[in-house]
């Protein structure tokens, strides 16, 4: 059954000047009960105000879309009590402890104690659930944010970059809850800029660029979409001249191992017929497993403004 579908969902969103921001264009996704589906895509892409709207905070300006095959929106009030969602650290007062941040919350959900221990005990903050919100590392708040999401035990799960800003260890943990409730068969929608995340944490994956989705399925059907040759020769330059100039060839990288062709077809008899033509001997030639980092970038190239953390 699918657990979210969106037909066309669109948001435009207007400005003070008159001017419009199509911030959502033309979304259609299905996410499936028990996916852990990745919404991926580059700052600005329309990733918050898809969920905004999934969530019902935002109005659609076109389109539409089903939560547990609901519509009509007395329908998604109900259904809405089967979803949790973090988007972003939500306000959990600073002098209260953790334990205190979660009764609050737990009060106006109708939540009873016990649950209130076995969400701590989940994000692993049961130690330090006596301590105050204010002395929690930016990764004890994700996660309490997501004990807080949590609380009425959701059958689909919302988060919006529940890594972001978090170092390695911080992502792992967030990777590790994540896992256990993929375990417990939870559906899972979550949104990233990060896409070595996605690709670990997610079984299924939209690639979303400029409001548009530009590809989607599982993550393995998302990488091996693109086909891809490393290939040597001693005249590495004339290599890549040749290579520029073949018809297939959709991008043509260096790298240490010698040069990265990614092609339209995976006929790669046909590409040594025709650089043995060009005069050009390889010395390797093999297929290339692509990345889900190098699809990102083959298919969202020239919005880089966020893609620098990737490299730290
Ligand atoms: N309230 C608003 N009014 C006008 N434009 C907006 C508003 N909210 C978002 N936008 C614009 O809509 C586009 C999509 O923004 P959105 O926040 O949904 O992207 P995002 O993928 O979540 O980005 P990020 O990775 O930075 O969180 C951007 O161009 C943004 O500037
Ligand atoms: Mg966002």
């Amino acid at each position: 059954m699918a657990v979210i579908e969106t037909f066309g969902l669109t948001k435009r969103y207007g400005t003070r000047r008159g001017n419009s921001v199509l911030a959502v264009d033309e979304v259609s996704i299905a996410v499936e009960q028990g996916q852990v589906f990745g919404f991926l895509g580059p700052n600005g892409s329309g990733k918050t105000t898809t969920i905004g709207m999934l969530v019902g905070i935002i109005n659609p300006t076109g389109g539409s879309f089903r939560l547990f095959g609901a519509s009509e929106p007395q329908d998604l009030v109900a259904v809405r009590t089967r979803l949790g969602a973090t988007l972003e650290t939500p306000n959990f007062y600073p002098y209260m402890t953790g334990l205190d941040n979660l009764r609050v919350a737990a009060a106006i959900k109708g939540v009873s104690r016990p649950r209130i221990d076995e969400c701590l005990e989940l994000v692993g903050l049961a130690d330090r659930a006596r301590h105050r919100f204010k002395t929690y590392s930016l990764g004890m708040k994700q996660r309490l944010a997501l004990a807080a999401t949590m609380l009425n035990d959701p059958e689909l799960v919302i988060l919006d970059e529940p890594a972001n800003g978090l170092d390695p260890q911080g992502m792992r943990e967030i990777r590790e809850i994540i896992r256990i409730l993929a375990g417990r068969g939870k559906t899972i929608f979550l949104s990233s800029h990060l896409l070595w995340e996605v690709e670990r944490t997610c079984t299924h994956v939209a690639i979303v660029r400029k409001g548009r989705i530009v590809t989607t399925g599982t993550v393995a059907e998302v990488v091996s979409a693109g086909t891809a040759a490393l290939l040597r020769a001693e005249d590495e330059d004339a290599l890549v001249a040749a290579l520029e100039e073949y018809p297939e060839a959709t991008s043509v990288q260096r790298s240490d191992n010698g040069v990265v062709v990614a092609l339209t077809s995976g006929d790669l008899a046909a590409l040594n017929r025709y650089l043995a033509g060009m005069g050009i001997h390889v010395s390797h030639l093999a297929p290339y497993r692509q990345s889900l980092e190098d699809v990102f970038i083959d298919l969202t190239e020239g919005d880089f403004g966020s893609m620098t953390e990737i490299a730290t």
